[in-house]
């Protein structure tokens, strides 16, 4: 019991005393320390204690006893990256998520600088536009991490990169797959990509963002078993469960042998400075919830477990009616097919194996640049309500005992730089050298999960739609 762990007067100094990182030099805790309880009964790092060697997928489940809020996870607090042997490294997608955007704080090359240091060498870039690969290469070059990127040769394709010479001697030590969803996961030619760095590369290791396909849901299952039978270490840029809230929610439910009872998501986007034409169309994307919203559907899996996917009920409010008119859109609707638009407010409903109860709210509603995201987890006696996880993650959660709510906040947690970091130190260190927290075939459980609410949408919306009112 939790109660027994904490005194209740050491509960109230915690309700109150949301301190900041000045409250505690050197680590990022906010809550005020216990003498003993939560916050100390774990004693190895979150993400850097060796551990017996585990399978990759193996790693997920031990994530919560290991996790340490004092870990330093922001970049300006690790410890300066060592010169050492290079490690090598090809990136797959010049875009966004690798080098970075305005729209978020996402970019993986930063972190990978960040954990490598003068290691880090970035031996071959795979993006078909080869003029978005040379701006990502000149800003490199043109900046203090020039050395990983001096020798970057580019390619249009995997097959060009596996076929070119100068490569054969260069085996790179990880893949980072960041390349839209449409050309991987799944089985038939040219969207393959996992297939081809299976064969090429038994025994790399590979990153591959999310959403894990756009194809069929059977063939995403069937990658993840040739991925579950391969030696590789794969991990999925689900980074949402790498937040220090995230990982104190799952010891608070651990440590008090919980059942979760119900998760409730709810996201809210600001859509106004969305100008990317693809997000707006489903033949491009598969629409906002498959895209954007499959973040909150894989934390509710992580906390409520598997779903029942012929449970899966949703509404949505599409283009065509009266309400989903929007005032402020970023780009020429027109030029999307009718049937092709997006819906704005999609709200589904479903049952997990344990008998819980799920649900999602993503709404295409707000204006201005932030979101509003939240994820509500309850259980008998406990509510844990994450909030704001993208910008400034907070936990709020209330116990047995109390009617208060207690606030639970880490300051410069970076979860883009742990999931980078963690599996880097498997492939130095081995398996058990730090958690991966979402598998390959977890991730295509999500995709599952997504699939199902936007077709249960469509359903419904066949039947119940008021296009014409
Ligand atoms: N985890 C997150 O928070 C997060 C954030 C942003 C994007 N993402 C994901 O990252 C992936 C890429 O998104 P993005 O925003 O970088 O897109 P983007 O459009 O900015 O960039 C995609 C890049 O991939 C290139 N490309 C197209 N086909 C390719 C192929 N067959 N092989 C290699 N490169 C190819 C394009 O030319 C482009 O440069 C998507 O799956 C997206 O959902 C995740």
């Amino acid at each position: 019991m939790i109660r027994s762990l904490i005194s209740n007067s050491a509960a109230r100094a915690a309700r109150s005393t949301t301190v900041g990182a000045a409250a505690r030099p050197a680590t990022s805790a906010l809550v005020s320390k216990p003498s003993r309880g939560l916050f100390t009964s774990t004693k190895t790092h979150f993400g850097s204690a060796p551990k017996p060697a585990l399978a990759a997928a193996e790693t997920a489940a031990p994530a919560a006893e290991q996790f340490d809020p004092h870990a330093p996870t922001a970049m300006d607090k690790q410890t300066p990256p060592a010169p050492g042997e290079d490690f090598r490294v090809v990136i797959v997608g010049a875009g966004n998520i690798n080098f970075g955007s305005d729209e978020g704080p996402w970019n993986h090359s930063f972190r990978l600088e960040h954990k490598l240091g003068p290691r880090l060498k970035v031996t071959a870039l795979i993006d078909p536009s080869a003029a978005r690969a040379d701006q990502a290469l000149t800003v490199k070059r043109n900046s203090f991490v020039l050395s990983a990127y001096k020798d970057t040769i580019v390619y249009p394709s995997f097959e060009a990169y596996l076929a070119a010479p100068e490569q054969k001697a260069l085996k790179p030590h990880a893949i980072w797959v960041g390349s839209p969803p449409a050309y991987r996961g799944r089985e038939e030619e040219g969207r393959n990509l996992e297939m081809q760095l299976i064969r090429a590369f038994p025994d790399v290791a590979f990153f591959i963002e999310k959403p894990v396909s756009t194809g069929p849901v059977e063939q995403a299952f069937n990658i993840a078993k040739r991925l579950e039978e391969s030696k590789n270490v794969v991990s999925v840029g689900y980074m949402l469960r790498y937040l220090k809230v995230v990982q104190k929610m799952k010891q608070i439910l651990e440590e008090n042998n919980l059942k979760v009872m119900a998760t409730n998501a709810r996201y809210v986007m600001a859509y106004e400075h969305t100008a990317k034409p693809d997000w707006w169309d489903k033949n491009q994307t598969l629409g906002p919830i498959v895209e954007q919203a499959t973040h909150f559907c894989d934390l509710s899996r992580y906390f409520g477990g598997e779903v029942d996917l012929s449970t899966v009920m949703a509404h949505s409010l599409e283009h065509s009616e009266p309400a989903g008119q929007l005032s402020k859109m970023p780009i020429d609707e027109s030029k999307i097919p009718p049937d092709q638009r997006i819906p704005r407010v999609t709200c589904a409903t479903w049952k997990y194996e344990s008998g819980a109860v799920g649900s999602l709210t993503h709404a295409v509603a707000l204006q201005g640049f932030n979101y509003q995201t939240e994820l509500d987890v309850y259980a008998d006696g406990y509510s844990l309500r994450l909030v704001d996880p993208y910008n400034a993650p907070v936990l709020y959660f209330r116990r047995p005992g109390d009617d208060h709510e207690e606030v639970v906040r880490y300051q410069n947690d970076d979860p883009f730089f742990s999931e980078v970091s963690n599996i880097i130190d498997i492939i130095e260190k081995g398996p058990g050298a730090a958690p991966i927290l979402s598998s390959y075939e977890d991730a295509v459980k999500t995709y599952a999960l997504t699939w199902a609410i936007r077709q249960a949408s469509e359903r419904t919306f066949k039947a119940y739609g008021k296009p014409d009112a």
